[in-house]
């Protein structure tokens, strides 16, 4: 049985993404930037992340509390060796819609294993089809027809609707935003732009390196006109708009000009286990302890519910000059 629970601004607990991995084959400039994630930077060792069985246990515990979407992230979810095996136990779980991240580098040769585990849908991350920028952008060596490739296998086997996520940076792939809307339009993918984000404390974040939605809006609608469309379900994080010649949607999300703390829905573990309720958390609650220390399934429930009931997050919604320097956790940890 499930029961809803709302946190003290009344929000109700309904999303959970997942970490499986803090690892990743990028080194994102706005995420894991190559200075700080490099040789020497400690990941979590293998002995810390929980395992599919704990995953599996905690998702059954959050389905009681109400939650009815699970997003696999990481860092990048496909490097999590046989990820596709979780996927398969969660799949198991009636009615839950299950989601997963990538930036795509490998999604190629793994779409089809992960469609047959049952993962109902993919979101990709691209922000750029120019290989320079992309390079540049993302520090990988390989072109970015590889995760074009990925895009077009997720395709085929079904793991729709497709995302795809551009993160904006001023000075830095602004010049990619009509190109990308461009090879998107038409093809049933749904492109989103996203406002880079002041997350973790790594990424050297400022005001200046942000465009702003409205902007982008406004260049892409002197190229193709679009127009404002109604919310798929309250708390949707992007804002949709769709070609006005009925070419295909596409999304805002605009966490910095027009924040949605409002509705926020989501918990997010950590793949060592640490529930956050939320991106800009500086602490996390401790819920594979308890796991590991022999905690029943009731006692287990009752921390995620007193930890949720607690809620008061609304970073976005208060961030000033002094949010933005606070020791907050990396998205690559906590999950994108
Ligand atoms: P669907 O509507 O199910 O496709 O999911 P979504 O839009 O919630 O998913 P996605 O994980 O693709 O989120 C896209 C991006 O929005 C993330 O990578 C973040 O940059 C941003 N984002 C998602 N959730 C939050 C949030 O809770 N707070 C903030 N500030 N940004 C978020
Ligand atoms: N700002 C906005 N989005 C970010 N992501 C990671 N770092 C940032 C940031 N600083 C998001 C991107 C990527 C996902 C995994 O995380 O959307 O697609
Ligand atoms: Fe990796 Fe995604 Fe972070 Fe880029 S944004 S470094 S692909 S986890
Ligand atoms: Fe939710 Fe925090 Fe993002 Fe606001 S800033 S939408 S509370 S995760």
């Amino acid at each position: 049985m499930s029961v809803k629970i709302n946190d003290k601004l009344g929000r109700p607990l309904h999303d959970l993404r997942i970490s499986v991995t803090d690892r990743c084959n990028f080194r994102c400039s706005y995420c894991m930037p190559q200075e700080i994630f490099g040789r020497d930077y400690q990941f979590l060792d293998r002995s810390e992340l929980l395992n599919f069985e704990e995953i599996e246990r905690l998702v059954r515990i959050f389905a009681g509390h109400g939650v009815k979407k699970i997003r696999l992230t990481g860092g990048e979810p496909l490097l999590r060796r046989d990820l596709e095996k979780l996927v398969e136990k969660l799949a198991g779980m009636p009615g839950l819609e299950l989601t997963l991240t990538t930036n795509g580098g490998l999604l190629a040769e793994r779409a089809q294993a992960l469609k047959e585990a049952g993962l109902n849908r993919v979101t990709v991350s691209l922000d750029s089809l120019d290989d320079e920028i992309f390079a540049s952008m993302n520090g990988v060596d390989f072109p970015v027809e590889k995760v074009l490739e990925g895009i077009e296998a997720a395709k085929v086997v079904g793991l729709a609707p497709i995302k795809v996520n551009m993160v904006v940076r001023r000075g830095v792939n602004e010049q990619s935003v009509v190109p990308m809307a461009r090879h998107f339009r038409g093809t049933g993918i749904i492109l989103r732009f996203i406002e880079y984000m002041d997350v973790g404390t790594s990424n050297g974040w400022c005001l200046d390196d942000v465009v702003p939605a409205f902007e982008i809006i406004k260049r892409i609608d002197a190229q193709m006109p679009i127009k404002p469309l109604e919310s798929n379900y309250q708390g949707e994080v992007a804002r949709r708009w769709q070609y006005r010649d009925g070419s295909g949607e596409i999304g805002m999300i605009a966490s910095v000009t027009q924040p949605f703390c409002g509705d926020c829905t989501r918990a997010r573990l950590s793949a060592d286990g640490f529930l956050y309720t939320c991106l800009f958390a500086t602490q996390g609650n401790d819920l594979k302890k308890l796991l590991r220390g022999g905690a029943s399934d009731g006692k287990i429930s009752d921390a995620v519910a007193s930890i949720w009931k607690a809620r008061t997050d609304r970073y976005s919604e208060i961030r000033s000059s002094e949010t933005t320097d606070l020791p907050k956790v990396e998205m690559s940890y906590i999950g994108g």
